[in-house]
Order: structure tokens, then sequence, then C-alpha cells
């Protein structure tokens, strides 16, 4: 495992333009799918990250054949003749779910490890399995993988997808997958919104599945007997986009960014408007500036259309420098708050208290070594770190690579000063 470190010497103050890419948790449903449609599939612009790396050799591991050239992955699903999710690669990816699903609706069988731990707290599978169980599949965990058989084909159903804390993001992209293929028409209540899934089933679409509502809590599926391999490009990431505006707020900074939907990020824009922050819409992205005031405000993780979890950490840090005194409180994943230890001892002032945490805006924040933990909440560090004084250490940067390409190239190019080294 590399275990390369970041030295991030603050404080700056950004400015330019940085050119987002594309969503790595739209791609890699959208991956999985192909499963669905035996052929060559032809996927442009995912991001060059190693999730999406894992997820080529679990497709591969199964069968499929990827090749990445460029800007454009192919998925060559000819032969799917292993419905197997192995666990060493499973075990790295919680994503690796997502080829229950199709391969269940391709092979009519699959075995797929559970995902293990994760930091961001207990991920359960049950509303995968229960949406699964619905359409007719018979499915058992034995030696810590899912053994699912189709039974004759899966068979369309009502299926009601909500869990403790609402929707399921990829338990909504398994089910949707799995269902275009079955037999009848599936209505999927309580189907998460986020722009991820609609990316999803505007993929399956195009590749000949029948649909509606999509981008709604209802999707009703007809399913077809079989579908085309396709050529898509994915949508922008707005997470990666959303990360850069707090990047802009902390240091005081102004952005442009090109590939983003501002339309994907409404959540967001409302409470950087709500800290007193400007943020306008332009032909392919948006600008953000911040004149040296931050107002301090709350927030409540919540399903798309809501604030986005995957936010949380990089609003924190910059309500770190706000003026007054924020609660933020996360109600998908309760204990998302590995974040929180490491941001105080950038002298944060932070409270937790249950699912809550309160920041009480301070003048600065100081440099200090630090530890990722996961993906946002290293987002989040290096955030604190672009406006804290000092030269921090961000220890176990393989977190920030899953998700973000390049992101010491893309800061340093609008004014940061981080470097990467190897230990
Ligand atoms: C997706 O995870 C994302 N991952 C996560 O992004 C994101 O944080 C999350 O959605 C919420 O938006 C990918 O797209 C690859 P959920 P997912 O099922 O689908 C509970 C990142 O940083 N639940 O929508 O696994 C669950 O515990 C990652 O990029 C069950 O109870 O999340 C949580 O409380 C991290 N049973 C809530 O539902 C289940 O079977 C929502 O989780 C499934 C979920």
């Amino acid at each position: 495992m590399a275990m390369d470190v970041f030295k991030i010497t603050g404080p700056v103050k950004l400015d330019g333009t940085i050119t987002v890419s594309n969503s790595k948790n739209a791609a890699l449903p959208i991956m999985a799918a192909t499963i669905l449609a035996g052929g060559k599939n032809i996927l442009h612009g995912l991001p060059n990250l190693s999730d999406i790396e894992v997820m080529c050799r679990l497709l591969d591991s199964i069968g499929c054949k990827t090749e990445v050239a460029n800007d454009t992955t192919v998925i060559d699903t000819t032969s799917v003749d292993n419905p197997f999710g192995d666990y060493e690669i499973v075990r790295k990816m919680r994503a690796g779910i997502c080829i229950l699903g199709p391969l269940l609706a391709r092979c009519g069988k699959a075995q797929v490890s559970m995902p293990g731990g994760c930091a961001i707290g207990y991920r359960p599978v049950d509303i995968h399995i229960r949406g699964l169980q619905e359409m007719g599949a018979k499915i058992e965990l034995k030696n810590g993988y899912i053994v699912a058989h189709s039974n004759g084909g899966l068979k369309g159903a009502n299926i009601f997808l909500g869990g403790p804390f609402g929707s399921s993001v990829l338990a909504t992209a398994n089910v949707l997958s799995a269902a275009v293929l079955a037999k009848g028409k599936t209505v999927i209540e309580y189907a998460a919104c986020e722009p991820e899934v609609t990316d999803l089933a505007n993929c399956l679409v195009k590749m000949g599945a029948k649909i509606t509502g999509i981008g709604s809590p209802q999707l009703t599926i007809e399913g077809v007997k079989e579908l085309k391999p396709i050529e898509y490009s994915i949508i922008p990431d707005r997470i990666e986009a959303g990360t850069f505006l707090t990047a802009a707020v902390a240091t005081r900074g102004r952005l442009k960014l090109k590939n983003c939907r501002l339309d994907h990020l409404m959540a967001a824009v409302d409470k950087l408007r709500s800290m007193r922050i400007a943020v306008e819409e332009t032909a392919d992205g948006c600008e953000i500036a911040c004149n040296g005031h931050i107002e301090a405000t709350d927030i409540t993780t919540l399903p798309y259309p809501g604030f986005p979890t995957d936010l949380q950490a990089q609003f924190m840090a910059c309500l770190c420098l706000a003026k007054g005194n924020s609660v933020i409180t996360e109600k998908i994943f309760p204990d998302r708050f590995m974040h929180v230890a490491e941001l105080s001892r950038m002298a944060a002032n932070l409270r937790k208290e249950g699912p809550h945490v309160i920041v009480s805006g301070v003048d600065k924040l100081i440099a200090a070594p630090v530890m990722a933990s996961d993906l946002r909440a290293s987002a989040a560090l290096v955030v604190a770190a672009l406006a804290a004084h000092g030269e921090t250490i961000v220890n176990r940067v393989y977190h920030i690579d899953r998700g973000y390409e390049k992101i010491e190239e893309k800061l340093n190019a609008v004014g940061a000063n981080i470097q990467r080294f190897s230990v």
C-alpha cells in the first residue's frame, strides 16, 4: 500500500479556475450495470481513481474484460462466467456490492462478499437483500458471502426500500439494476433520488430499459428481455465540486469551477448563502467568492435533495473559522465524525454530543500532524490545512486518492502549497 503524506503549508488564498472530474459514485454502479448487457460498453470520462481501478478488477474477476485508454473505459461484458465477488476485492471497496443485482439478473445466481467495516460507521446491506428477495431471489449468508439465486428468473414486485435512515443509494442502484430484466412490472417506493441514481437510471434507459419516475422516490420499471451495450458519459462529481467550494471559503478566496452542476448542489449552495458567501452559476459551472467574513450556520445531513453527508466534514472545516456557533447534525451516518478529533488538533473548537457537533468559530486554525481516516474526512483536513497557519502533515493520503483525482495538482494550480511525499 502506498503510504503517501501531504505537507500543506498555509494559510493561502485560493484564486483561479478548477475543472471538476466526473462522479466516482455515479460511475461505480454504472460500471456494475454494464454486466446486464453482453457486449462492448464504452464509458467516457471516468475519473482516474483507485476505486474505479478496483471496480475494473472486480469486473475482470467475474469474466469481463476492461480496458482503459485516456478518457475512455471499455467494459466488454460478452462473457460473465464467474458470478463471484471475492472478499479480497470487495473488502477494499464497499461499492463492490453493486454487482449483486446485475449478476443475479444476468446469471440467475451470484455470490458476493459482505462488505467489511468502514470508518464512517456500521453500514448494513439488509435493504439490498430485502429488495432482491421481494423479486423472488433466494438469499442466504454463508462464510461471509451473500449467496443469491433467482430461482428461474426475477419477478417484478412492489418494493418499499426505506430504512432506518431513509432511502439507500446503493440499494436503490442494486434493486433497480435487477428489476430492469425482471419479468413484469416493479415499483420501487422510497427510492433514493441522488443524482448518481438518476444517472444510473438514465444509463439503463439508454441500454433499453423501461423506467419512469426517474429522479423521484417512486421508480416504475417494466422488465425487458434484454439490454444492449451502451456508450455513455458520466455526470460531474458534485461532491468534488462541493469540496472545492469549501476550500474557497476556508481560504477566503475565489474560484471558478468548470464541469460543475450547481443544480445538483442546491442544499450546499443554500448553506453557503446563509454563511454570506456569494455563489453564482456560470455557463458550465459556477463562481464562488468569500470576502473575509464567514457567518455561522446550522447543518443537518439528509438524503438528496437535502444536505449531503459527503460534504458534512468539509463544511465543518469552514465553519471552524466562522463567526459564532454552528450545530452540525448527521442524520445519515451518525458516527461519521472521525474528523472532529483531527480538526481539534488544529485548534478548532468542537464539541460532539451524539449525532451533533457544536462548532464554535475560532480566528485561526494552527497546522498539526493529522490522520486521514476516510475519504471525506480527509478532504476536510486538506481544506482546513489550506487555511491553517504553518505546515500540516496529512497522513494516509490513500484515503483521499480513492475519491479525488490529482487533488494536490488541482489545488496547487490555484494557489495552494501541497507537497506529496512517500514514506
Ligand atoms: C452511498 O453509500 C455513497 N457511496 C456514499 O459515499 C454516501 O455517503 C452514501 O451513499 C449516502 O449518500 C457510493 O455511492 C459508492 P446508503 P451507500 O445506503 O449507498 C443505511 C463517499 O464518501 N442502510 O445510501 O452505501 C446506512 O447505514 C461515500 O463517497 C441500511 O440501514 O449509503 C445509512 O445510514 C461514503 N441498510 C443510510 O442507510 C442498508 O442495506 C444511507 O446509506 C443500506 C443502507
